[in-house]
């Protein structure tokens, strides 16, 4: 059975279809104007490698550049999470429409289902970064945390330095909640973490604005 949604997206008024199948392991895949966030098949592990494995695409990443052996560990992950019951986790291909060709990754994950918290992530293509993709990535992301798992906050995270990903946070209304110091070990170093959320209510009062 399929249960479609439409949904305002936060900037440009655009729509987005949510098509959810409620049938456990069947292909999740969330429409926007430009794009198909859907599960992965593992005929997507060589895009995937093909910014998994470049350095400046992963500069800021606590994993990468990959081997081929772990992009193909990563796409196995992506898919067995499709058995999980509840579905609390999802790495999805982000899929240009136009080009029918899968340029980045995303994911939302459903980290405290007693306290409705999600946190949400992506990463492009270098050919396709500049372009608005991962707004509109990031934007059907929230839509389908708030209205599909009824979250209350949804948040992500990013070094400091990588101001392109903060940009698309502030652009979906996310708001930074602060900086951790040497929060996380990466690549033989302490790096800081800005904290950036949205909860329910913002997200809904954004929506109705636009
Ligand atoms: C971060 C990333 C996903 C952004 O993707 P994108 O499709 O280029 O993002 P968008 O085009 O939707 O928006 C980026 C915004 O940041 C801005 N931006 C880009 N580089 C910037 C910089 N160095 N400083 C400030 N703003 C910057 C862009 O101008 C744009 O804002 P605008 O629409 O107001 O002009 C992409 O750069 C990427 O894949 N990076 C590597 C992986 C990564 O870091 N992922 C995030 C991990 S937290």
């Amino acid at each position: 059975m399929v249960n479609r949604l439409k949904i305002a997206i936060v900037k440009n008024q655009r729509e987005i279809t949510l098509r959810l199948s409620k049938k456990i392991g069947l292909m999740i895949s969330i429409q926007t104007s430009r794009l198909t966030l859907r599960d992965f098949s593992q005929n997507d592990w060589l895009p995937v490698h093909s910014y998994a494995s470049d350095p400046e695409v992963v500069r800021y990443m606590d994993w990468g550049p990959n081997s081929e052996e772990e992009t193909k560990c990563f796409i196995k992950r992506a898919i067995a999470y499709r058995q999980e019951q509840p579905r609390r986790n999802y790495d999805l291909a982000i899929v240009l429409e136009a080009e029918d060709k899968t340029i980045g990754g995303c994911g939302f994950h459903v980290s405290s289902p007693d306290n409705k918290e999600g946190w949400i992530g992506y990463v492009l293509h270098r050919d396709y970064w500049g372009k608005g993709y991962a707004t509109e990535t990031a934007g059907a992301l929230l839509a389908f945390g708030f209205e599909q798992h009824k979250l209350h906050r949804i948040f992500a995270t990013c070094f400091p330095a990588n101001a392109a990903s903060a940009h698309v946070m502030e652009k979906i209304g996310m708001k930074r909640e602060g900086r951790f110091r040497e929060h996380r070990w990466v690549k033989n170093g302490w790096r800081d973490s800005y904290f950036y959320a949205i909860l329910d209510y913002e997200w809904k009062a954004l929506k109705q604005k636009k």
